[in-house]
């Protein structure tokens, strides 16, 4: 691997800062144990062990949106997992005393790092290191580690703000996640496919435009919002939906869609129908039957066979991204038939999105099926665009 690992040091007394992605669904005020929450778990475990002091960094949602949360429930869970001597400690606590006063072995889980001020303000890795508690944390710590491929885009504190006072190291979870990379990287360079969905539209732009310009893949099949912003941006109007494009800020996206639909029209694949809810019911449509009084939440039949023929005749599929509404059963047949085609399509398949483990396993599917489940989502797409991720760039190499 390019980067040094963590285990390439004596972690024996050493204090570690480990940034993790421990960032879940919250249902109903509950923390869904996931994947990321049981892989870091694992790293914990594994630094614990060799006698490191393990302090554990991470975010949890977003300022001013649902699922904003403390990490106590997370840290709670984490205890449960690795059965280790583990405190949790709140940002006005004091925290340096409780990271002076660890033992070998002992495990500090610090609240949500969005908590903190300065965490998210665009700043350089430089700027970042002068932050108040990047200061302070950064005079007790030996060694970070970077565990987490999907917070490597965001130019946080937490993430690039150590360098200037330790070195700077790859964990396991993000080792593993680099050599699948890597291994997609050596392959074809024809019949890569890219199928994505959700709703993180302004991050999916972005990434998009670079996997095409940057000649990352040969072909996009678009579903769920983002498919959506297409059709807007093919100047096709929604009708109901439209106020929540305008209310969301999603409208200033449309031209951005629009000049990639014009340039690369010979490679972007739209949904040709959509699964609407009409009275709690699925009613399909065709795209040229908008604008309607019905809300859109799923891609149609017609357009999932499309992508699905699109998967059989590649040869590298990523897919990111729910195709709709997948938690209600009538609208997630979309996202599942495609990714029902890809489990069973003999093909080197990376699926990422905390959304998309969770809809694979709703539909009985398991990790195996894939060839690499990311932990990652939009970090994952950034990297595979060849756009370079702060993260990953103030990690030591070998
Ligand atoms: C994710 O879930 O993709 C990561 O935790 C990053 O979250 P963010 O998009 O809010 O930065």
């Amino acid at each position: 691997m390019k980067y040094k690992s963590v285990f390439d040091f004596d972690l024996k007394g050493k204090t570690v800062f480990m940034r993790t992605d421990l960032n879940s669904s919250v249902v109903e005020g509950r923390v869904v144990i996931s994947s990321r929450l049981r892989e870091h778990s694992k790293t914990i475990y594994a630094l614990s062990e060799e006698g490191a002091k393990v302090v554990v960094l991470s975010h949890q949602g977003r300022p001013s949106e649902k699922g904003f949360i403390s990490l106590k429930r997370h840290s709670d869970h984490i205890r449960k997992f690795i059965d280790k001597p583990l405190k949790f400690v709140k940002w006005e606590d004091d925290f340096e005393k409780e990271i002076k006063s660890l033992k070998d072995g002992e495990v500090i889980i610090l609240d949500n790092t969005r908590f903190l001020k300065d965490e998210q303000t665009k700043k350089t890795p430089e700027e970042h290191a002068k932050d108040e508690t990047i200061k302070k944390l950064g005079a007790l710590g030996n060694l970070f580690v970077q565990d987490a491929l999907s917070v490597c885009h965001r130019p946080h504190a937490t993430v690039v703000g150590f360098k200037k006072y330790m070195p700077c190291v790859v964990g396991p979870v993000l080792e593993k996640e680099l050599e699948a990379l890597e291994k997609l990287e050596d392959g074809t360079s024809n019949g890569k496919l890219l199928i994505l969905g959700g709703s993180k539209l302004k991050d999916s732009i972005k990434l998009l435009k670079g996997m095409l310009e940057n000649g990352r893949t040969n072909k996009v099949c678009i579903g769920g919002l983002f498919g959506e912003l297409f059709i807007k941006a093919n100047g096709i109007n929604f009708g109901a939906k439209d106020s929540f494009f305008t209310e969301k800020g999603f409208d200033e996206l449309v031209p951005k869609a629009k000049e990639l639909l014009d340039k690369y029209s010979d490679k972007i694949i739209l949904p040709q129908d959509l699964g609407m809810e009409d009275n709690k019911k699925r009613k399909e449509i065709k795209v040229e039957e908008l604008p309607s009084d019905l809300n859109p939440m799923d891609i149609g039949t017609e357009t999932t066979e499309t992508f699905k023929k699109e998967i059989r005749a590649s040869k590298v599929v990523v897919f990111n991204g729910p195709m709709g509404v997948y938690e209600k059963e009538k609208f997630s047949v979309g996202t599942k038939k495609v990714m029902e085609a890809l489990a069973f399509h003999r093909c080197y398949s990376i699926i990422g999105g905390g959304d998309t483990e969770r809809a694979l396993t709703s539909f009985g599917l398991v990790p195996q099926d894939f060839s690499h489940v990311s932990l990652a989502g939009k970090a994952l797409l950034q990297y595979l665009s060849g756009i370079p991720l702060a993260g990953l760039e103030i990690l030591e190499t070998n």
